[in-house]
């Protein structure tokens, strides 16, 4: 080719790979193979060299520092790469040995021992002495080409050195192991993690990273080495033993590791792999066994293989290192989900090849059966390539009372939103929910996914990519995006731009379910989400429910009630929904079915009375043992308002949880999750009462005067309903339901409830009975249904107190629960004996 043909085809060439890059980068939609594009690159870098000009500064070949691939090639290689089995005790590498003494005559064989390094396998292919190719172990017939990069390795000769007169072998396949010291690791991992990077795992993380760099520039920064170890396929000389390899490899001019050994026997074997046992933690290098290989090849040869694992070579491996560190502190970390996780943060430990300064504590289950407090020096491994695991606390180092123990924080550090833990599950949320970093990519994802508002195009990469680039804070600014934000992220071409932004658009009108679901509450899936629509008919309903309201709907409990409530609390979330609908997000309510939501008012009276303490244990975030603690000795309403020196009277509850105690129960928002309801107003009773009154109003504005003149309502009961219905609270229920459409109907027959006051009742008989004996009185109670118990509980349903009753009608008293006296308990019998309540 003369030079203008030459320098016409390089400015083609260069065209024509923007073109290409173009196609790649910005519409992820390449025309042309990658083994193509790199032929192109290949020509215009040969072409360029022979015809430099002016304009080379802009050519794609000199995008980032040497040409960058656009893909790694497949590279087959001569001879397959086979795998190792592993052994883990001394028996099973004197099984190895008996295998291997079933094929040939004991003592006849040697072995050779060869630390097993830790890094990337490789197989370098030399011709004539010349370094030709070299690619990764990929699935052991075929790996990576990375070739250019393996020639950045410094340690790693180009060519072989001659020995003497001996012949250079025409053809070798020579493999080996790239790895990096550990304290280059260290310093680069130090690095990362100010550049807010993630750190490499290990060192095989570390070389298979750097080796596989399409840009051979950045592989020469990394510090790799290389030890090589076996050949494959060899033309022009011969080997009868691996120590013969290992030995030419090495006068070669090849790292070969010099703790290399040949062994006579097994035991030599064993002796050997533990000595090395005894110094790995010395090692510059990371290692994570030794490889027991039988010398002869020819040996080695009959041996053969069975599933790509040789019968002649064993990988004798070490239970993972561990060491010591103290926990300086533990801290609670958001997860994508708002699930937070202990993290213990230690003193920095170097183990195996890592620095070690967090490891998750998982739960606080864990910290707890581990029993791992602040201050405490533990012990910590990491087996392979496992995240540090702490093991137990080190009891060899006495406490010396400066461990605190952890207590998991009740504001998220990442948002300032409430922690909370809801009812049957074993972890804490934060419910900052958008507005919390470390959830946010999580919810935008959700918020444009199919079933939510179906944006077309937001895929979990491109959302990584506008969260991380902070353009898209909350799901409220994607409809703020334009194409000139969005041209600032990398890889993202004009069309695309429009295309997602077409997309956007599209997503505005929508329905409100998916709106709902697409606000991604904890908790609510697509169908909680239809119900809520459904039942609400609007979002502001929605918005303001009050979580006894919201488990007004079939499918919605406690758990589910409390996690909407917590979350429109959220001024941020209530913020991003008055943003979206600012930006024209829109839908049409749906219509509410009226006829659905009518029910009997006896039934209403019923649920509207139901106590329900919620989970205020699992809010708190106690233990159940401590919660137990709690019950036994508190009754809930006197819980409530017990002060720090009343709790800390209890044994094991200490000053930190006497005070979220108390904090607890201060906080007005907590307390609305439990719902006190009218202890003692059954089925039965709300029935009568409805006879009585007819309508909820009657009943709403009713005195303890006409409430008292009701059989079976004794003064606790009808305080206990007059209190209830002042309280705003029940009102505001009342109201909200009504405008969702629920009805009742005053019913002067409800058939439907039909429920005896005796039958499935706990009764506790106490004192002395003057008109009948405790016999006949149990007898008469189980031959209607209910049963007798020995002692008052929550469970209790009525005491029948007798003369000279004691505690135990105290404590019932405090426990709210129905007492009667002999006659009222006889009145009752007969009432149920002749099934007449009117
Ligand atoms: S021998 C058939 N020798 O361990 C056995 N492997 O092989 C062929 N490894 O990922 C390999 N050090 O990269 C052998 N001295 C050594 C080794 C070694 C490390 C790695 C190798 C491969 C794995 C299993």
């Amino acid at each position: 080719m003369d030079k203008d043909a030459a320098l016409e085809r390089i400015t083609n060439l260069r065209n024509l790979i923007e073109y290409h890059n173009n196609h790649y980068y910005q519409q992820d939609n390449p025309e042309i193979s990658d083994i193509e594009y790199d032929r192109l690159m290949r020509e215009l870098q040969e072409l360029e060299k022979l015809y430099p000009d002016e304009n080379i500064a802009s050519s794609p070949t000199q995008r980032v520092g040497a040409a960058p691939l656009a893909k790694f090639v497949p590279l087959k290689h001569p001879s397959k790469m086979l795998s190792i089995k592993d052994a883990f005790s001394t028996k099973e590498i004197i099984d190895f040995d008996n295998s291997i003494n079933r094929v040939f005559n004991s003592n006849e064989l040697s072995y050779v021992i060869e630390p097993k390094i830790d890094g990337l396998a490789v197989n370098l292919i030399y011709e004539d002495g010349i370094f030709v190719s070299g690619a990764t172990r990929g699935n052991g017939e075929t790996g990576e080409d990375v070739t250019q990069n393996l020639k950045n390795i410094s340690i790693l000769p180009r060519q072989i050195k001659e020995i003497g007169n001996q012949p250079i072998p025409e053809f070798i396949e020579i493999r080996g192991e790239v790895y990096t010291e550990i304290e280059q690791l260290i310093i680069i991992n130090r690095q990362r993690i100010e550049n807010g990077e993630e750190p490499f795992a290990n060192p095989r993380n570390f070389a298979a990273g750097s080796l596989r760099q399409l840009d051979p520039e950045i592989t020469a920064q990394r510090p790799l080495k290389i030890y090589l170890y076996a050949v494959g396929n060899v033309r022009g000389i011969r080997f009868s033993t691996q120590w013969e390899v290992l030995q030419t490899l090495f006068e070669w001019g090849f790292p070969v590791n010099d703790l290399r050994k040949p062994a006579q026997d097994i035991n030599a074997c064993i002796n050997y792999f533990e000595y090395i046992g005894t110094i790995r933690k010395n090692l510059p290098y990371k290692i994570d066994g030794v490889v027991i290989k039988v010398n002869s090849l020819k040996a080695q040869e009959t041996l053969g293989s069975d599933f790509r694992r040789p019968r002649w070579a064993l990988a004798c491996k070490y239970p993972p290192i561990q060491e010591k560190t103290k926990i300086i502190t533990i801290k609670a970390q958001v997860g994508r989900t708002g699930i937070l996780t202990p993290v213990a943060i230690m003193e920095p430990v170097n183990i195996d090849g890592a620095e070690v300064r967090r490891a998750t504590l998982h739960n606080m289950d864990e910290i707890g059966k581990k029993d791992i407090r602040i201050g405490d020096t533990v012990i910590l491994e990491r087996a392979g390539d496992v995240i540090p695991r702490i093991v137990r606390v080190d009891e060899s180092i006495v406490r010396n009372g400066t461990e605190t123990k952890f207590v998991m924080p009740t504001i998220c550090e990442e948002c300032g939103s409430k922690i909370i833990r809801l009812e049957g599950e074993a972890f804490y949320r934060c419910v900052g929910g958008l507005s919390c970093p470390a959830q946010r990519m999580w919810a935008i994802y959700h918020f444009g996914s199919r079933q939510a508002m179906d944006i077309d195009r937001l895929g979990e990469e491109l959302v990584d990519r506008l969260v991380k680039s902070n353009i898209v804070k909350t799901p409220a600014d994607l409809y703020k995006l334009d194409v000139s934000s969005l041209a600032s992220l990398e890889r993202m071409g004009n069309l695309s731009a429009l295309n997602l932004i077409a997309a956007i658009e599209n997503s505005k009108h929508t329905t409100l379910e998916r709106f709902i679901y697409a606000l991604g509450i904890p908790n609510i899936g697509e169908s909680t989400a239809k119900s809520l629509a459904k039942f609400f008919g609007n979002l502001d309903r929605l918005m303001s429910a009050h979580p006894k309201t919201l488990q007004y709907i079939q499918d919605v409990g406690h758990k589910v009630a409390k996690s909407i409530y917590l979350f429109f609390s959220e001024n941020h979330n209530r913020e991003v929904i008055s943003q979206l609908r600012t930006s024209g997000v829109f839908w049409d309510d749906p219509i509410n079915n009226k006829a659905v939501m009518k029910t009997t008012l006896s039934h209403f009276l019923y649920w509207l009375c139901k106590k329900d303490e919620g989970d205020w244990k699992s809010i708190i975030g106690i233990a159940p043992e401590m919660a137990k603690l709690l019950t036994d000795n508190f009754i809930f309403e006197d819980l409530i308002k017990a002060d720090e020196s009343s709790l800390l009277k209890i044994e094991g509850i200490d000053e930190i949880l006497a005070n979220n105690i108390v904090q607890f129960f201060k906080e007005t928002d907590n307390m609305r999750f439990i719902w006190k309801g009218v202890n003692g107003l059954g089925q039965k009773k709300s029935k009568l009462l409805v006879d009585k009154y007819g309508i909820l109003e009657n009943l709403i504005t009713t005195d303890l005067t006409t409430l008292l003149k009701i059989r079976s309502i004794n003064e606790t009961l009808a305080n206990n309903i007059v209190h209830f219905f002042k309280e705003p609270e029940t009102i505001k229920v009342i109201e909200q339901l009504r405008k969702c459409g629920v009805s009742w109907d005053a019913e002067m027959h409800d058939t439907s409830v039909s429920a005896s006051l005796v039958r499935g009742k706990v009764f506790v008989l106490t004192g002395t009975l003057k008109k009948l004996k405790r016999d006949e009185a149990k007898n008469k109670i189980e031959g209607l249904g209910g049963s007798v118990s020995g002692s008052v509980s929550k469970n209790t349903d009525f005491v029948v107190a007798g003369f000279e009753a004691g505690n135990k009608l105290k404590y019932a008293k405090q426990l709210g629960i129905e007492i009667l006296d002999e006659d009222k308990f006889l009145t009752l019998l007969a009432e149920e004996t002749n099934d007449d309540i009117q």
